[in-house]
């Protein structure tokens, strides 16, 4: 006989029942956790408004004498060039008629000039070569009540208008 204290059978290397339930518990209300937080996210996706924000048409042009007399200014970054000829102060989409390329000014040759399939445009906008089925538009342009030009991108105009200053 040793002297060595025996535990009971059931005790021996088994996990208590309390234990167990505890783990259990632990880990089921966990995963109901993470099942709800998951839920919860995708929910407010869901119920949150598809809405595109594009930036606004109306392009502050600065001061009108910032553009001199007989100029033609590029504004890539808008679209749009501004023009100030003998009647005044105008502007015209840089977007060209045919598949919507950017055109570019070519102050050497004195037009405009389409890099795409080679539309060309005098500065009034009137087509004179290649594909481009229109003219370039002219936009909406006026002077506020601080004195800034503003341009109406989203505004092509059916007659030529001037600002005059
Ligand atoms: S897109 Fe300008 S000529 Fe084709």
């Amino acid at each position: 006989m040793s002297d060595e204290v025996k535990k009971p059978e059931s005790a021996v290397g088994q996990p208590c029942a309390e234990c167990n339930r505890r783990r259990f518990a632990k880990v089921g209300l966990g995963a109901i956790a993470v099942a709800g937080a998951g839920s919860a996210v995708f929910g407010y996706e869901f119920l949150s408004p598809n809405v595109l924000y594009e930036p606004s048409p109306i392009v502050d042009a600065g001061k009108p004498d910032l553009y001199p007399a007989d100029s033609v200014t590029p504004d890539p970054q808008n679209g749009i060039y501004i023009v100030h000829g003998a009647q005044g102060i105008y502007t015209l989409s840089a977007v060209c008629t045919h598949l919507g390329c950017l055109t570019a000014w070519k102050p050497e040759l004195g037009i405009i000039a389409c890099p795409c399939h080679g539309s060309k445009f005098h500065i009034d906008g009137v087509r004179f070569d290649g594909p481009a089925p229109r003219p370039l538009p002219w936009l909406k342009t006026w002077v506020d009540d601080d004195g800034n030009l503003l341009v109406d991108r989203s505004e092509p105009l059916e007659k030529k208008q001037f600002v005059r200053i």
